[in-house]
Parts: C-alpha cells; structure tokens; sequence
C-alpha cells in the first residue's frame, strides 16, 4: 500500500501521484534515511495543500534498503515494477545510489539523489540527477581549509574501503592538498561496520601528521575520533558531509569537537527561507534539520515542480522537465542542473562544537 501525502496507507489510485524513495532507516546510516524521508515528506505535504499536481494529490512509498547495495537496488525495482512510482528520490551513500541508478536507468524512470555525491552516480544515463554538489568539489574544498585556513603540512588519511564515496574522496583530498604542497604521510582503510581502529591509528601516530583525513559516514567516524584520542592523537579530524548527522556529537563525545567537515548547508545560514524551513520542521519532527533532510526536501520540491511542468507522466516527458531545472530556490541553495544533471553549488565548513555545528566559512565553486 502506498503511503498517503502526510503518512497513513491508501491505496493507488487515479487520482494519486506516486513518487517512491529508497534509503537507509536501518543499520550504520539510519539516520541519513530518516532525515531524508522527513525533508521529502514536508515538500509533499506542502505542495498538497497547495492543490496538488495536474489536479491529483501525490503520495510517497518508502522502502528501506538497510544501508545495502544490494537492498537498495532490490526496493528500487520494486517500486518500478509493482508501485509504478513517476520519480524515485534517494539514496543518500552513493554505494546506494549507484545500485539504485542502474536499475532506474534500465526502466527510463527519472530518479533524483537528494545528497549522493560520488561523480560516478549520474554517470549510470540520463535519467538519474542529483541537487548536490559533487565529490571532486567537497574534497578540494577541505584540502584547500586544511591549507590555508589550517595551514596544516602533513596530514594522514583513513578510508572507509567499502564506500565509493570515501574512496574517491580520499583520492580527491590526496590530489588537492598535494597539489597545494602539503605532504600526505600515510593512507589507512576500513571497512563500514568495523569497530576497532586501533591498528590503523597506531600507524599513523608514527607518521606524526598535523590533521587527519577521515572521509567516512558519522557511525564510523565518532568511534575513529574517541579511540585516535585514546591511542594519543590530539591533531584535528577532517572530513566530509558523511559525518553529518545528530548522532556524531554522542558517538563522538569530546574527541570529536574542534573537528571539521565540508557540508551542503548550514543550520546558521541567517537567510528567511532556510529560518522558515528549520522552524517548520523543528515543529514537526523536533530538533534541527540536518543536511539530509535539507536536501531531501529540496529533491522533492525539485521533483513536484518538474511533475507540475512536464507535459504528462511519461518517463521521458519527466526526466525533460527536470533536466530544465534552472535557478530553483533550495534550502541548501539554488539549484541549476548542468549537463551532466550535478547541481553546481557552494559548500561550506563547519566546526563540531558541543552538541552541535559552528559555520565556519563558505567555498564558491
Ligand atoms: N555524500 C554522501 C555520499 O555520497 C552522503 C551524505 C550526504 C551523507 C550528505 C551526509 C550528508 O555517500
């Protein structure tokens, strides 16, 4: 059964809209599914009391991929074939995402990763966008923090090896900072759901770095951060927008403040539009959006403008409208979709204070 627009099941019918979303409400990246469901859940409830597309209500039909590829590419399929949704929205970890876009390339319908940043993900074809910035971007924007705002010299990096996202980060941040003339002393791996690190810690306090490179999802990296303490590591961690999430501050306690992650959007960020949207869902879900539900929300406004402008519900009268997507008003900024269906947009930095994030500065593309 579909899930009604605001929650609740009915049943498909002719005058529903059905858009589908995969993500992970379960297992080692939970909360990026639940803030996301959250973020696409306000926008629909939004544009139905605003009247609803071509004359229907939309209504969305979430599946849980358990933080699995394989999962992931199971439920996309599902909602090809027995929901027949007109847009799928998700998956937040581009390992995810790549598993999702290969099956909704193959079935031409139109699926739009609200935050999957690895470039290889629109890569699949030209039904699958993103409303994000890309990899390439968010790792020249820590090297360049940790250059010249930092001014460290030699900083170590420690990869999640089962992520594609880590991976190419880590190669991005390598490529950026040396480019800069920083020096990286070594480069660590684990894999997602390991949870001693000790091994690798060691080895790199005797490569004395000045900063440690961790680009890697926040249940990894809280308990990374309290166990470098603990092997006597005092330097600052870096990493990416897969830190950010509420539960960082608990796994990570004290060991993770004074930290720094790139990320898409700043819960600081003074302009009205982005105030209006943290108090309206502080009000429903209590506590403060993160980036996922951001640009969950920012996905699915995308995706309802792009329904309201297409000439029908076809697959390639969809992906059309949305590829037009130019100047759209987000949450986490203005997106344009270029022509390899990437929103270009700025990043910012942000500081772990206690409990919560510090905005640092902001990196134009
Ligand atoms: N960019 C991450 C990825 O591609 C996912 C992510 C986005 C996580 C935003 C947190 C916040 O895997």
């Amino acid at each position: 059964q579909p899930a009604a627009p605001g929650g609740g099941n009915v049943p498909a019918s002719g005058d529903v809209i059905l858009l589908g979303q995969v993500g992970a409400l379960t297992g080692g990246q939970a909360t990026f599914g639940i803030s996301t469901r959250n973020g696409i859940e306000m926008a629909l409830k939004e544009a139905n009391a605003a009247g609803g597309v071509k004359g229907k209500k939309l209504a969305i039909r979430v599946y849980d991929n358990q933080s699995k590829p394989e999962e992931a590419a199971q439920a996309t399929t599902r909602l090809i074939t027995q929901d027949k949704v007109a847009i799928i929205l998700g998956d937040v970890a581009s390992s995810n995402s790549l598993a999702m876009a290969e099956k909704a390339q193959a079935a031409g319908v139109p699926m739009i990763t609200p935050s999957s940043t690895n470039t290889t993900v629109t890569q699949k074809g030209d039904y699958i966008f993103r409303v994000c910035f890309i990899d390439p971007f968010q790792g020249y924007v820590m090297a360049k923090f940790a250059r010249e705002d930092l001014k460290l010299n030699k900083v170590a990096v420690l990869q999640d090896n089962k992520s594609a996202y880590s991976i190419d980060l880590s190669d991005v941040f390598t490529r950026k900072f040396t480019e800069m003339g920083g020096k990286i002393t070594t480069t660590e791996s684990y894999s997602q759901g390991d949870t001693d690190y000790r091994a690798q810690l060691t080895a790199i306090r005797k490569t004395q770095p000045d900063g440690i490179y961790v680009p890697g999802y926040y249940s990894e990296v809280g308990v990374i951060a309290r166990q470098a303490r603990e092997v006597g590591l005092k330097v600052p961690l870096m990493g990416g927008d897969g830190w950010d999430s509420e539960k960082l501050f608990e796994l990570g306690g004290s060991a993770i403040q004074g930290s720094y992650f790139s990320n898409h959007y700043s819960p600081d960020n003074p302009d009205p539009r982005v105030q209006k949207f943290i108090s309206e869902y502080k009000a429903t879900y209590g506590g403060v959006p993160d980036a996922l539900a951001a640009l969950g929300y920012d996905a699915a406004r995308v995706a309802i403008e792009a329904l309201k402008r297409s000439k029908d519900l076809s697959g390639p009268a969809v992906r059309d409208a949305i590829a037009q997507t130019k100047d759209f008003p987000g949450v986490a900024g203005t997106i344009t979709l270029d022509d390899k269906r990437n929103a270009v947009k700025s990043a910012v930095v942000l500081k772990v204070g206690d409990g919560k994030t510090e905005y640092v500065t902001t990196v134009n593309p």
